[in-house]
């Protein structure tokens, strides 16, 4: 698939945009800061790194929608600019007519890793910290996603995936921790619950805490679970693990630190219109994208791993769940966050459907929504994969007020109209 798409225009938009791309990302000097410096009111900015790559520019547009103002930290290492001219087109078009302000967006090329220019960016959001006042952030909350996601490339690098996701992390909150920015929401993955999943149960947030904890199982029995998981499957998901641990203890350490980890089961489709969609580099990993490129006739067959998982089908079954649904249980997760209106200062939640389907389900569902035959092929399992890995969502439902709207059919409709927006069957 070619990954690259036309810009949209943005004339529409343009003064609500301040994409910053210096010649060399990972300097500060040519910044251009000019749009928010001489402003003086106290916007609600929010944070995100990684808001270009597939789930960050659905959740920096439901951001938008939102009326929250949104900087976008990505270095286009897995990302188009173009996608950020969709991200304003679509603003715009649901702007159109309306009374309330357009938000603005910010985008700058760095990555999240380049401490200096992070923390230059970060000084241009302060207020005060003259005259003996203390500084505070314009920033309100941060998603953080800019992280390697890879499992199969996470086996064979395994410490560029420590390097880039827990370091990075870790250096990142220090830095967040400095200018006082302790709202906090952390893409986390299905993928902490290891082989726990595979159990062909649905798996629930106490199937792997980092502290301590009691809950009332189904037959209202008080359980104990400690902390810790055992079924980890891959370095990738190790690197999620360690980074909820990090924020659990960060959270336990200082309670004005307010951190959800939402726990992505797996995200496919796109928004509605057509107009954003997933667009990786590289070989795509995901089945998804994998699925597209077969029915644009990039590849000739699409390679299915494993048929002998413990399922009806034989293929591996998956919650599989919208990424619009999942970019609106960011807008909710950073809710409650901001009001510090959880049951503690570090919870964790389970974004997904409850229902599972399996890559033959997923193959059947695109090929009778695309009208076309999807080839594929059966080869062994994966390494790192798991048979099942299904959501219990309870804990998303009632605390975050959230729950899915859209199906895998809605998913593969969205996806179809997005390769026909670019011509591409
Ligand atoms: C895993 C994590 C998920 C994480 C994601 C990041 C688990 C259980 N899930 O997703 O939380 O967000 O990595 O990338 O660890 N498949 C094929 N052919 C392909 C591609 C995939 O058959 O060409 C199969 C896989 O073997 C798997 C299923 O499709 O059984 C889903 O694969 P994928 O989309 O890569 O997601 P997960 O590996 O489930």
């Amino acid at each position: 698939m070619e990954a690259q798409s036309s810009p949209p225009s943005i004339s529409s938009a343009a003064s609500s945009v301040n994409s910053s791309t210096p010649s060399t990302p990972s300097t500060t000097s040519s910044f251009d800061f000019s749009d928010h410096v001489t402003e003086q009111t106290d916007r609600r900015y929010i944070l995100v790194t990684g808001g270009l790559g597939f789930i960050g520019s659905h959740t920096s547009l439901e951001l938008l929608k939102a009326g929250y103002d949104v900087i976008i930290v990505d270095d286009l290492s897995n990302s188009y600019r173009s996608v950020l001219n969709s991200i304003i087109q679509l603003a715009d078009i649901y702007y159109a007519g309306r009374e309330h302000e357009q938000p603005k967006v910010h985008h700058h090329q760095v990555n999240y890793r380049d401490m200096e220019a992070m923390d230059s960016l970060l000084r241009e959001y302060s207020i005060g910290g003259q005259f003996g006042r203390p500084a505070r952030s314009k920033i309100m909350g941060v998603i953080h996603f800019a992280a390697f996601k890879a499992v199969a490339e996470s086996i064979s690098r395994p410490l560029d995936y420590y390097r880039n996701n827990i370091n990075g992390l870790v250096d990142f909150l220090y830095l967040l921790d400095d200018h006082k920015i302790k709202n906090f929401v952390f893409s986390s993955s299905a993928t902490v619950y290891g082989t726990i999943a595979d159990l062909g149960v649905p798996v629930r947030e106490e199937d792997c805490v980092h502290e301590p904890e009691h809950y009332l199982d189904d037959n209202q029995r008080g359980t104990l679970v400690s902390q810790g998981c055992t079924g980890l499957t891959n370095p990738y998901g190790r690197t999620k693990f360690f980074g909820e641990a990090i924020l659990s203890d960060l959270a336990k350490s200082d309670p004005l630190w307010s951190i959800a980890a939402l726990r992505y089961f797996n995200p496919v489709g796109c928004d509605a219109s057509g107009l954003l969609g997933e667009e990786p580099k590289g070989v795509p990993s995901n089945l998804l994208p994998a699925v597209t490129k077969v029915l644009i006739g990039d590849s000739p067959s699409l390679s299915v791993f494993g048929d002998d998982w413990p399922t009806p089908d034989g293929t591996a079954m998956r919650d599989f769940i919208h990424v619009t649904d999942l970019a609106q249980a960011h807008i909710r997760a950073l809710d409650v966050v901001s009001k510090q209106a959880m049951v503690k200062n570090f919870r964790t939640f389970n974004i997904g459907t409850g229902h599972g389907y399996s890559v033959q389900e997923v193959i059947n569902t695109m090929e009778q929504v695309s009208q076309r035959s999807i080839p594929h092929h059966f080869m062994g399992r994966r390494a790192g994969d798991v048979g099942t890995c299904v959501a219990r969502a309870d804990r998303s439902n009632a605390e975050l007020g959230w729950r899915t709207k859209l199906t895998l059919r809605d998913a593969c409709v969205d996806i179809c109209r997005f390769l026909r927006a670019r011509n591409y069957y």
